[in-house]
């Protein structure tokens, strides 16, 4: 009903401006009185979590993307490898488990039967299992060892969004654990990353507030387009996939996602006159060497006749050299980009699905919850 969509005409449109609060919610009241971070539900003794020298997430969708980002993460803060495997892919090739690998089940739902039967094989296993879940009390949690909530509140439409934003900053929290345990970052320096992630729901705010109108624009000039493909590098590669994953759903539009670099290996084949492109370009430009590679892949397909859309951080001069269109997003650190980064795209997909007439909330073919394997 329309009371429930608190006055926005889509259940996504809601959800979406809800970005914010999701991440703040899923730091609320992490840091116990000796300025520790804590978890939720934990039946791992810390003696295991010391012992942890892999991780593994397993996913599908939106979440496995989620999973994707933190490995950047986590591998940099923790130096643990971090393996990030779709479900339906993992029980079925007789994955490498140990008592000592963590494997981190994401599922904004808690009821995904891939995602469920690829945790009860790890257990089986006698590997631990810990849950990145937004839902209280669902299977998956039910089953884990260990519970880590996001409090995203209740996720209606089926393309996720807000989920999306609250998994990764879930991840994160649990790497900065994983650090506090395993000795691999000092206090100060968890703190320092507990505040970027702080400041990061006033950033989003500052995307839907000064963003929204260019990115309806946009919509309108691209509605007729047949493709598009969607680059990033680094945590921008994951959001690449993301923002790809949520046109295809909603708006029906044949997306794929690469890692930018990948370009020159195959999709600029696919690149003529007119055809668009979307780019995540990293921040702390000059500071990190992926910038200009990035950077240089535009100048590539816009060479060859792109339509360039970017993502990058507020007056960005090479964006602005060679960008048809940009979706600006306020400094911050490269590992926090993905947090905002993907605001601009799940806006960009609502709003060329409605421009074609399609029910956002409820794509076809699509279920918010896939409970069968
Ligand atoms: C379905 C939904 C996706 C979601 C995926 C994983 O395919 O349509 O939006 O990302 O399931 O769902 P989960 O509840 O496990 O996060």
């Amino acid at each position: 009903s329309a009371a429930e969509k608190g006055g926005w005409d889509s259940f996504m449109d809601k959800e979406i401006h809800e970005d914010p609060a999701a991440v703040q919610r899923t730091l609320l009241g992490r840091l116990n009185r000796n300025g520790d971070l804590n978890l939720d539900e934990v039946h791992i003794d810390e003696h295991d979590f010391k012992a942890v020298d892999k991780i593994i997430v397993i996913a599908c969708g939106t979440a496995s993307y989620a999973g994707m980002v933190a490995k950047y993460a986590i591998e940099h803060w923790v130096r643990i490898p971090v393996e990030v495997e779709l479900a339906h892919e993992f029980r079925y090739r007789d994955p490498i488990l140990t008592p000592r690998t963590l494997v981190v089940a994401i599922s904004q739902s808690g009821e995904t039967m891939d995602t469920l039967m690829a945790l009860r094989h790890a257990r089986e296993q006698g590997s631990k299992v810990l849950a990145i879940c937004n839902t209280q009390g669902a299977s998956i949690p039910r089953e884990s060892d260990a519970v880590l909530y996001t409090h995203a509140g209740p996720e209606v439409a089926v393309a996720s969004t807000k989920a999306f934003v609250a998994q990764i900053t879930a991840a994160y929290l649990l790497g900065l654990y994983l650090a506090q345990v395993k000795g691999a970052m000092f206090r100060d320096e968890i703190h320092q990353v507990l505040d970027s992630l702080k400041h990061m729901p006033a950033k989003i705010q500052w995307v839907i507030d000064t963003q929204s109108g260019t990115i309806s624009d946009a919509a309108k000039r691209m509605v007729d387009a047949k493709s598009f493909l969607f680059l990033g590098r680094h945590v921008g590669y994951p959001v690449a996939l993301e923002g790809a994953l949520k046109l295809k759903e909603i708006a029906y539009t044949f997306t794929e996602g690469f890692a930018a670099g990948e370009l020159k290996h195959g999709p600029i084949a696919l690149v003529d006159d007119g055809e668009p492109v979307v780019f995540i370009v990293p921040p702390e430009r000059g500071r990190n060497v992926l910038h200009a590679k990035v950077i240089s892949g535009i100048e590539e397909v816009r060479a060859r006749g792109a339509f360039v859309i970017a993502v990058a951080e507020k007056g960005d001069p090479d964006v602005e050299r060679y960008a048809d269109v940009v979706f600006w997003r306020p400094q911050c650190p490269t590992l926090m980009s993905p947090l905002v980064d993907v605001v601009p795209l799940q806006l960009f997909a609502m709003d060329m699905a409605k421009l074609k007439g399609y029910d956002v909330d409820k794509p076809r073919n699509l279920a918010k919850s896939v409970t069968v394997e």
